[in-house]
């Protein structure tokens, strides 16, 4: 097992109408006035935004609003956060909403710390050295930011979808009401049960070998938003469903999985450029690249994969035939991705990308060939272009 730094400060505070609590949580804090951040309504509909700025009266803490937020969050709209955050003399950012929402405050909170250009950050032109501190209630199981270090924003001027990590960002609290889940459509509750079965695999396909305890999590993890995930199909109110998978996309996303591995990431990093340029589901365009990843680099270490399809997919170990166990594993996957209505090409993502956009895309992900991407195999330019005509 590796060296590892297990850092994970946010109190989560979970189960029924505990949104009613945040007026609590933000006061802990010593926060005296909140920017409410929030996206494009589903948040105001369900009448969740009105319990939120009630609890927050209740306890004397003045706010201001600001909502918007779009899927793939926006470079402009952090930036409008940034200077009505400074117009307010605002000390603390309350995120009401999924991933995009809470790595939009994030942002806001980087920004209004330092004071300099947000977008250094996401070039690696400079680090952070602090952060306002940020709070969600958590609206949507999927990205996991609300326990996560990362930060994904989109800059519209060019259509670049970078992410920033630290740990000055990670959320101060995160309230987990699974009820809050019930409103999803089918479709993001299913891009979430990816992006969360992701977020283990890009851990999981490590190239160390000793790493039983994390495995086991990992798989356990996997397999319940897999259990799970049929259960919502037919019955999305299902509290305890929804509660299952709500608390593992926190889990997957925490860094509880990343101890002791050296980690892969290199789906994410292809799905980034994906919903950079074309602006799809986080969690689809993940599902759409993932078999095409899976068979580029399955001969790295094959006997990984066929640990997934043993263990989690119910694929019959065959000791002469290591790889095709392996194969087989990723052919049950897909299917799961299938059975749960997600795509497993760019096609069924509803993206035709043409020869020259997949060249863009795979030289933007290595950053003008400045890095390679992935950890259990290395991919440089064109490996990743090679994985997008794959997935076509
Ligand atoms: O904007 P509203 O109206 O709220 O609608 C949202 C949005 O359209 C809707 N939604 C959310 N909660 C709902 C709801 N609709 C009805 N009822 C509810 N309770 O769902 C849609 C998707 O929301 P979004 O926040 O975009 O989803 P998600 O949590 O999947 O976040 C995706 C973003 O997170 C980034 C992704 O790249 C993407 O930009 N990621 C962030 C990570 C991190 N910070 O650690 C890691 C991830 O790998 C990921 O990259
Ligand atoms: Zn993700």
């Amino acid at each position: 097992m590796k060296q590892f730094t297990y850092y994970t400060p946010t109190k989560v505070v979970f189960g029924k109408d505990t949104e009613l609590q945040v007026g609590k949580l933000v006061k802990e804090q010593g926060a005296k006035k909140v920017l409410i951040h929030y996206g494009g309504g589903s948040a105001v509909r369900s009448g969740l935004l009105d319990r939120v700025r009630k609890s927050l009266e209740e306890e004397g803490i003045e706010s201001v609003c600001l909502g918007g937020v779009k899927p793939n969050p926006r470079l402009s709209l952090v930036r409008e956060g940034i200077a009505l955050g400074k117009k307010e003399q605002v000390d603390f950012i309350l995120a009401v909403g999924g991933g995009s929402v809470i790595d939009s405050s994030k942002a806001i909170g980087y920004g209004l710390y330092d004071g300099g250009d947000i977008w250094d950050f996401y070039l690696r032109k400079r680090t952070a050295s602090g952060c306002v501190p940020v709070g969600a209630v958590l609206t949507i199981a999927a990205a996991g930011s609300e326990m996560s270090q990362s930060c994904v924003i989109t800059n519209e001027d060019g259509w670049i979808k970078r992410g920033y990590s630290s740990n000055y960002a990670r959320c101060r609290f995160a309230v987990l009401n699974p009820e809050l889940t019930y409103t999803l459509p089918w479709y993001q509750t299913a891009c979430g049960c990816v992006d969360i079965i992701m977020h283990i695999m890009e851990r999981y396909f490590t190239p160390d070998s000793d790493t039983m305890l994390t495995d086991g999590m990992s798989e356990q993890i996997i397999r319940t938003v897999m259990y799970n995930a049929r259960i919502l199909k037919k019955d999305p109110e299902n509290y305890n469903a929804r509660a299952q998978v709500m608390w593992a996309g926190s889990l997957a996303h925490n860094g509880l999985l990343s101890c002791g591995v050296q980690e892969d990431w290199a789906s994410h990093q292809l799905e980034h450029e994906l919903s950079g340029l074309f602006d799809v589901a986080h969690g689809a365009g993940l599902a759409a690249v993932w078999g095409s990843w899976a068979r580029y680099v399955v001969d790295a270490k094959p006997e990984r994969f066929a640990q997934l399809a043993v263990n989690i997919l119910g694929v019959p170990m065959n000791f002469s035939d290591v790889k095709g166990t392996a194969l087989a594993g990723i052919e049950a996957m897909e299917r799961f991705f299938m059975e749960i209505d997600m795509p497993v090409n760019l096609h069924e993502l509803g993206v035709e990308p043409t020869q020259e956009q997949i060249q863009i895309m795979a030289r933007k992900c290595t950053f003008n060939g400045e890095r390679t991407v992935g950890g259990i195999r290395k991919l440089g330019e064109t490996e990743i272009a090679e994985i997008y005509r794959m997935a076509l």
